[in-house]
């Protein structure tokens, strides 16, 4: 099973990762991974994208790029050895942050989901949902400020937007569990989601 964490800044997505891959990992093998990265091209290119910004396009191109080499050696060979994989971020990262925040194509961000990722698509996506304001204090609370953190208030309200919309288009794929709650109360709200 495919499994992705969503969410804006600050929700706590890689917290809750770890804490489900471990609980997975009492019944099988699991692949716990992350995006930009996961696999050692894509970790590369990982460190281009937050390093410096980029023309929208080339920006949403990179990040199939990576997606596409981390697909291919890390995710699809896991999942074909029987393995669960979750992964911290996906291709709707991409949707929400280069096309909800940067006002990028949505056309070109469906023809390289079709085009780029041979199938392999999240069978469940959890999105840990929290007020913009909230998220961005407590990223920046932990001292973390990357160049998409940087990018102000109405751009997260916009990347927050448009991951509602994902979840409003496919329901059955998506379970939105709110991140405002303290942090044991997110994973158990995932577990039994799961
Ligand atoms: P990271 O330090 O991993 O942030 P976080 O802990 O919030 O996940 O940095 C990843 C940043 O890249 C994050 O700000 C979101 C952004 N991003 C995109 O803009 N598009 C994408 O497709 C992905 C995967 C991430």
């Amino acid at each position: 099973m495919f499994i992705t964490l969503e969410g804006g800044e600050g929700a706590g997505k890689s917290t809750q990762a770890r804490r489900l891959a471990a609980h997975l990992a009492q019944r099988g093998a699991v692949l716990l991974t992350r995006e930009p990265g996961g696999s050692p091209g894509a970790e590369a290119t990982r460190a281009l994208l937050l390093s410096r910004g980029w023309d929208p396009r080339a920006e949403m191109l990179l990040h199939f790029a990576a997606r596409r080499e981390h697909v291919a050696r890390s995710i699809a060979p896991a999942l074909a050895a029987g393995a669960a994989v979750v992964c911290d971020r996906f291709a709707d990262s991409t949707y929400a942050y280069q096309v909800g925040g940067q006002g990028g194509d949505a056309a070109l961000w469906r023809a390289l989901v079709d085009g780029t990722l041979g199938g392999v698509w999240p069978a469940r996506t959890f999105l840990l949902d929290l007020p913009v304001e909230v998220g961005l204090a407590r990223a920046a609370a932990r001292g973390e400020t990357n160049r998409y953190e940087a990018l102000g208030r109405d751009f997260h309200a916009r990347v927050r937007d448009a991951f509602h919309g994902l979840a409003t288009r496919e329901p059955a794929r998506f379970r939105v569990v709110d991140a405002s709650l303290p942090l044991d109360d997110v994973t158990a709200a995932i577990l039994s989601a799961l």
